[in-house]
C-alpha cells in the first residue's frame, strides 16, 4: 500500500513529526499516527445557515463510521452560507468558500474528507474545493425539510413565499394572514423541500457519483439520513484505501448524467453555474450548450414545485432518485462510476416507483422536453438560459417592448408607478446584477409584476436579467444572459420602448433595432452608476476576476486544480 498523505506529517521520529503528532494526540489511541487514514469531516453546520444546523449530528454519524472503519474522524468546520440571510447575495461568497475548503483540505493531514453541505451554495461550494484538492471525497447532503401546513394545504418553502406574497400586492390576499403563514412555512431542520437549487443540487450530487448510492433526498430529520451517514464514514475510509478520488468520478459522464436529471427533475437553473464551475475546476470541457444538448429532449418526469405540485418529501416517498433515473437509464452515461466505484447505472437495479403521481413514467412524462434551452442574437452573445418546464408556454415566443431597470432599486422604486408605461405585453429588463454588476449574481430575475397588471389578473410576464433566479422561483424568465451590462455586454444599451423578440424554439433573444443604430448606440450612462465598485476586500478580488454565468462565474485563477500536494513544511 502506499504511505498515506498524512504520513508525511506523522511518520518518522524526528523533530517536526514529533510536533505534528504531540498537538493532535489529546486522548488519540496509540496507534493513530501508525498508518489509520486520518478522515476530515467537512462541516458547514452553522446557526446562520439554518438550513444545516442539523449537521453536527449528522457528523457524529459519519464520525463512527469513519473510527468503525478504522479511520480517525477530523470535524472542520468550513465556511457556510445561509441563502434566505447573507447578504448582497450568497453566490458573492460561494467562490470564497470554494477557495477557503480547498485550501483548508490542502494545508491539513489528512487522507479523505466527507462534505457535510444542504443550503444552495454549500454543497457547490464543498464540491469545487474537493474536486480542486483531488483527494478522495464523497458528500453527505443534508436533505430537505419535512412538508409544512397552512389552513390545511402544504406549503412550498420558497415557491409559496413568492406566491402568497404576490397575491398580497394584487389585493386577494389579507397580509394578516400572510404574515400568519410565515410560522407554518418551515416545518422542521433541513433545507427548503422544493425542487429549488439545495434539492436540486444534492440530488446531483448523487446523480455524478459523489455521494453514497440511494440517500439524496432523505429528509433532513429521518433517521436514515444518519444511518447513511454512518454507512459514508465506512465508505470514506474504503474509498481512502482504494485511492478513489473526485477526478475518476467527476468525468464529462457523470456531468451528461447531472444534466439529463436536472431536465427530468424539473431541476433549479442555478444548477448551470453551478456545474459549469464545478467542471472547470476538473478541466472537464462542460459548456453551456451541452445543457441544451444533451437536457432539451429529456422528458420531465418529477411533478415537484415550483413546476408542478407535490414536495420533497413526497419524492422520497415515491421511490425517490433511484425511481426517477431508473425511467431514464437509457440516457445516462453507463461508464460514469460512483464513490463506491461501481457505475451509477448497476446502482439502479432496485428501484421501485410506489406513487404515480409524483414520479410519472417515461411514457406518460408531465412534459415530452423539459431541460433549459440556451438562447443566442444580439442581446445575449454568449448565451442566456430559460426554462421552459417553469414558463407560460403562449410567451415562449413573444414580441413587446422593453421597459427597463437600471438596477433593483431602480425596480423597486418604479415598478409600482401607476404611470410606468407597461402592459401585459411589456417584456421587464433588468440590469446590472450579473457577477460584477450587483456583486455576486443575485437571484432577482424574476422580477415581480407591477401592481397595476396584477390587479388585472396577469400572473406572467416575459423577464430578462443578467442575474439569476431562485430554484424555487417560476416565469417566464431569460436570465444569465452572458456578457451581463456590467461587462460590456448589450444589455447596457438596450432602452424602454426597444422591440424585444424571444424565440424560445429557434433559441433566439434579439432587440428588434436597426442594425446601424443599434451599433451606434452608447451604453447607459445611468445604468453603469448602478454598477459595484468595491475598493477593498473580497469584493474587490472578486469583481476584478470573475468569469461570466456563461462558464460558471467562479474566479479566474481558481480555474483548475492543485491537486494535494503542499510545496513546504510549517516548521
Ligand atoms: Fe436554505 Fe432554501 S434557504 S435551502
Ligand atoms: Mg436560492
Amino acid at each position: 500500500m502506499q504511505p498515506r498523505r498524512s504520513a508525511q506529517w506523522y511518520a518518522g521520529d524526528d523533530r517536526n513529526s514529533y510536533i505534528h503528532r504531540a498537538w493532535m494526540r489529546r486522548g488519540l489511541p496509540a496507534d493513530a499516527f501508525a498508518g489509520r487514514p486520518h478522515v476530515a469531516i467537512a462541516n458547514t453546520a452553522s446557526d446562520l445557515t439554518p438550513c444545516n444546523a442539523h449537521l453536527n449530528e449528522v457528523a457524529r454519524s459519519v464520525s463512527d463510521g469513519i473510527l468503525q472503519a478504522g479511520g480517525i474522524p477530523l470535524n472542520l468546520p468550513v465556511v457556510s452560507l445561509g441563502e434566505t440571510q447573507v447578504r448582497p447575495t450568497a453566490m458573492l461568497w460561494r467562490n470564497m468558500a470554494a477557495m477557503a475548503i480547498e485550501e483548508m483540505l490542502r494545508a491539513n493531514p489528512i487522507d479523505g474528507v466527507v462534505l457535510l453541505g444542504g443550503c444552495d451554495k454549500t454543497i457547490p461550494a464543498l464540491l469545487m474545493g474537493a474536486a480542486s484538492v483531488n483527494l478522495p471525497a464523497v458528500v453527505v447532503p443534508g436533505g430537505p425539510m419535512l412538508t409544512g401546513t397552512f389552513r390545511g394545504v402544504p406549503l412550498g418553502c420558497g415557491t409559496d413565499v413568492w406566491k402568497l406574497s404576490e397575491e398580497v400586492r394584487a389585493g386577494t390576499l389579507p397580509a394578516a394572514e400572510f404574515q400568519r403563514s410565515e410560522s407554518s412555512m418551515i416545518r422542521s431542520r433541513g433545507h427548503c423541500n422544493t425542487m429549488g437549487t439545495a434539492s436540486t443540487m444534492g440530488l446531483l450530487a448523487e446523480v455524478l457519483g459523489m455521494t453514497l448510492p440511494g440517500i439524496a433526498g432523505i429528509p433532513a430529520p429521518d433517521s436514515r439520513l444518519l444511518e447513511a451517514a454512518h454507512a459514508t464514514g465506512v465508505l470514506a475510509v474504503e474509498m481512502i484505501d482504494a485511492g478513489r478520488r473526485p477526478g475518476d468520478v467527476l468525468t464529462h459522464g457523470s456531468f451528461r448524467n447531472a444534466i439529463v436529471a436536472l431536465a427530468a427533475l424539473g431541476g433549479s437553473t442555478n444548477a448551470v453555474v453551478h456545474l459549469l464551475a464545478i467542471a472547470g475546476r476538473l478541466g472537464v470541457p462542460l459548456t453551456q450548450d451541452d445543457f441544451d444538448r444533451v437536457g432539451a429532449d429529456v422528458p420531465l418526469l418529477v411533478d415537484l414545485l415550483p413546476a408542478g405540485r407535490f414536495l420533497m418529501d413526497d419524492l422520497y416517498r415515491a421511490g425517490g432518485l433511484h425511481a426517477v433515473l431508473a425511467e431514464i437509464r437509457d440516457l445516462l452515461d453507463p461508464a460514469a462510476i460512483t464513490v463506491t466505484g461501481r457505475p451509477l447505472v448497476e446502482h439502479l437495479a432496485g428501484a421501485v416507483t410506489y406513487d404515480r403521481e409524483v414520479i410519472r413514467a417515461r411514457s406518460q412524462p408531465l412534459r415530452p422536453h423539459a431541460g433549459i434551452a440556451v438562447l443566442y442574437g444580439n442581446l445575449a452573445p454568449d448565451g442566456a438560459v430559460v426554462k421552459p418546464a417553469a414558463a407560460s408556454p403562449r410567451l415562449l415566443r413573444h414580441r413587446g417592448p422593453a421597459v427597463v431597470f437600471d438596477s433593483v432599486e431602480d425596480l423597486h422604486a418604479r415598478l409600482d408607478d401607476p404611470d410606468l408605461p407597461v402592459t401585459a405585453d411589456s417584456v421587464l429588463v433588468l440590469r446590472g446584477c450579473g457577477p460584477k454588476g450587483y456583486p455576486g449574481m443575485p437571484e432577482v430575475a424574476n422580477m415581480p409584476l407591477p401592481a397595476k397588471l396584477l390587479a388585472r389578473g396577469v400572473r406572467d410576464m416575459v423577464r430578462i436579467c443578467d442575474g439569476r433566479m431562485s430554484g424555487t422561483a417560476y416565469g417566464t424568465v431569460v436570465l444569465h444572459v452572458s456578457p451581463e451590462a456590467a461587462a460590456g455586454g448589450p444589455l447596457a444599451r438596450v432602452r424602454t420602448g426597444d422591440p424585444i423578440v424571444l424565440d424560445v424554439a429557434a433559441r433566439r433573444l434579439d432587440v428588434d433595432v436597426p442594425a446601424e443604430e443599434w451599433a451606434a448606440r452608447e451604453p447607459s450612462a445611468e445604468a453603469a452608476t448602478a454598477y459595484a465598485a468595491p475598493r477593498r476586500g473580497w469584493e474587490r478580488l472578486y469583481v476584478d476576476t470573475v468569469g461570466q454565468a456563461n462558464t460558471g462565474a467562479d474566479l479566474d485563477f481558481l480555474l483548475g486544480s492543485s491537486g494535494d500536494h503542499v510545496a513546504r513544511g510549517s516548521h
